[in-house]
């Protein structure tokens, strides 16, 4: 992905990452990941979790995300699992990003081991939404009401329009 936006860089002067943050599930998280989903706790199990790795790639742009991903599945040694596009399929909750959950080879002396990442792609407006709605959700003991649920969505909705306003301001620039 860092290749990917330097070659872009180099090649028309600008940036379509704006950040990157990356983490590794910890094996208690694995745990409770098998429990919520119901699964039997067993090797099997484990085997579902797709998001062993995950990656936020932050884009400023909405079609960059577009972007990086044709770009990144186009290398031949990354094989795509599953893809949920939820920006054009927003979730319940008003949720938008591109997920892609990828097996990647890593090359060890002797051996090549699969490993699976969960790769999300958001643009700033969306990962704005999307950490702060996390934290009121998760933070919260309580129940959210109905109201407020709904008013999250909305607010979810009036950044998605801005994403494409904000897509189309950077397009008349451009042709400037
Ligand atoms: P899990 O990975 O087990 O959560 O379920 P899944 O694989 O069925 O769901 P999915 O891959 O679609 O989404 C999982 C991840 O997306 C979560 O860990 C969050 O990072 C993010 N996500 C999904 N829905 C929401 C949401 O409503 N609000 C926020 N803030 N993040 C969400
Ligand atoms: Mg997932």
């Amino acid at each position: 992905l860092e290749v990917l936006d330097n070659e872009f860089s180099v090649k028309h002067d600008y940036n379509p990452i704006h950040h990157m943050t990356s983490r590794i599930k910890s094996v208690d998280s694995i745990f409770e990941k098998i429990k919520r989903k119901g699964w039997p706790m067993e090797m099997e199990s484990v085997y579902k979790v797709m998001d062993f790795a995950g990656v936020r790639v932050i884009c400023n742009y909405l079609e960059d995300i577009y972007w990086v991903e044709d770009s990144l599945l186009r290398q031949d040694d990354i094989k795509l699992l599953k893809r949920k596009d939820y920006i054009k399929n927003p979730k319940e909750s008003g949720y938008r990003s591109l997920h892609l959950d990828v097996e990647i080879p890593v090359y060890l002396s002797s051996k090549t081991e699969y490993a699976r990442a969960e790769i999300q792609l958001r643009t700033v407006a969306m990962d704005f939404w999307a950490s702060l709605e996390h934290d009121l959700r998760y933070k919260s003991t309580k129940n959210i009401p109905e109201d407020i649920s709904r008013e999250m969505f909305n607010c979810a909705d009036e950044i998605a329009a801005i994403d494409v306003r904000m897509q189309r301001i950077y397009k008349q620039i451009q042709k400037l």
